[in-house]
């Protein structure tokens, strides 16, 4: 073959390549942000076990990103990740001009789950996010081929209330808040349920709380429970998810291990429970749904 028959055949390829690529997938996921800006309250734990639970029970194409500069989805999935696949860090996606997430994806053993790392490198973009005109709907743009390709993203968001946790909430349509049966636990879901509001008016309107998910919760501790719990409901009512996650040794050694809490254990409570928050998730969403669709239609008949 003569050297340019060669180089059109290379340049054809590369066209029929980027066409493919190009092409918007056969989904519109839902975003769900889980989030909180207090450290250790089984933001990525839930993250991690509600989406291996999305997957694996409701055969759901998921996508887990992990927006927290410590890593710690990577590491708590180790043992399932594929390896030697190549795949751009986040930071660097989040930096780009016109940054697709779907180059920062890794496949894993679980068909239906891709997870894209968190990298150290977030630590400095969450600062040079500052200084970038439109900083708020970064990670929302670079979503929005990926948003085609599956059917639920989770994003795990960092312990405060910055740029890139901003960036998940204008990305999300729905924000997952766990919360730990304390005191000042209560103090830090309403202060974040304040900046939802803040950014459901100024920045997504969209924006929706799926739920507030109690984590952690040791039965001993009958009377705080009680007092944290009834706070809650009368606060928040409808928006406490009906599941809650017990201490559980087992979510703790899954994490060690590398593996989502329904392969490492799934007779375990952890295990149950996270099934039972996927299936509620999965109830609200269609809820959502259906209400979407009646409002929509309600529209439609009053215009005509
Ligand atoms: N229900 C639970 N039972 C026992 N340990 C838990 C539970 N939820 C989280 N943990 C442990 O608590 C620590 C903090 O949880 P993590 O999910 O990393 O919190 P966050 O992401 O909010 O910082 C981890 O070591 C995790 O294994
Ligand atoms: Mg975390």
């Amino acid at each position: 073959m003569k050297i340019g028959e060669k180089i059109r055949e290379i340049i054809e390829t590369e066209i029929q390549h980027k066409a493919v690529l190009a092409k918007d997938g056969p989904y519109s996921a839902k975003v769900i942000a889980i989030c909180s800006q207090k450290g250790g309250v089984g933001k990525t734990t839930t993250a991690i076990n509600l989406a291996s639970a999305l997957a694996q029970h409701h055969n759901q194409k998921t996508l887990l990103l992990d927006l927290d500069p410590q890593g710690h989805v990577e590491k708590s999935l180790s043992s399932i990740i594929e390896e030697g696949l190549d795949y751009s860090p986040l930071s660097d996606i989040m930096l780009a001009k016109k940054g697709d997430l779907l180059e920062g994806v890794v496949r894993t053993k679980l068909e239906a789950l891709h997870i894209t790392p968190g990298d150290n490198s977030l630590y400095q973009t969450e600062g040079m996010l500052t200084a970038k005109i439109g900083r708020e709907f970064i990670l929302n743009h670079a979503l929005k081929k990926a948003r085609s390709e599956y059917q639920t993203i989770i994003i795990d968001c960092p312990p405060n209330l910055g740029n890139l946790t901003v960036n998940a909430l204008c990305a999300a349509d729905h924000i997952i808040i766990p919360c730990e049966m304390s005191v000042l636990a209560f103090e830090g879901v309403s202060d974040l349920l304040d900046t939802v509001e803040t950014v459901k008016e100024k920045l997504n309107p969209k924006l929706k709380v799926l739920g507030v998910l109690f984590t952690r919760v040791d039965r001993r501790n009958v009377s705080m429970n009680k007092m944290v719990k009834d706070a809650m409901r009368q606060q928040f009512k409808g928006d406490v998810f009906q599941s809650e996650i017990h201490i559980n040794t087992d979510l703790n050694r899954a994490q060690l291990n590398g593996y989502p809490i329904h392969q490492e254990a799934p007779r375990s409570s952890g295990a149950l429970s996270y099934k039972k928050l996927a299936d509620e998730v999965m109830g609200r969403l269609d809820k959502n749904k259906t209400q979407r669709g009646r409002a929509l239609k309600k529209k439609k008949q009053t215009k005509n």
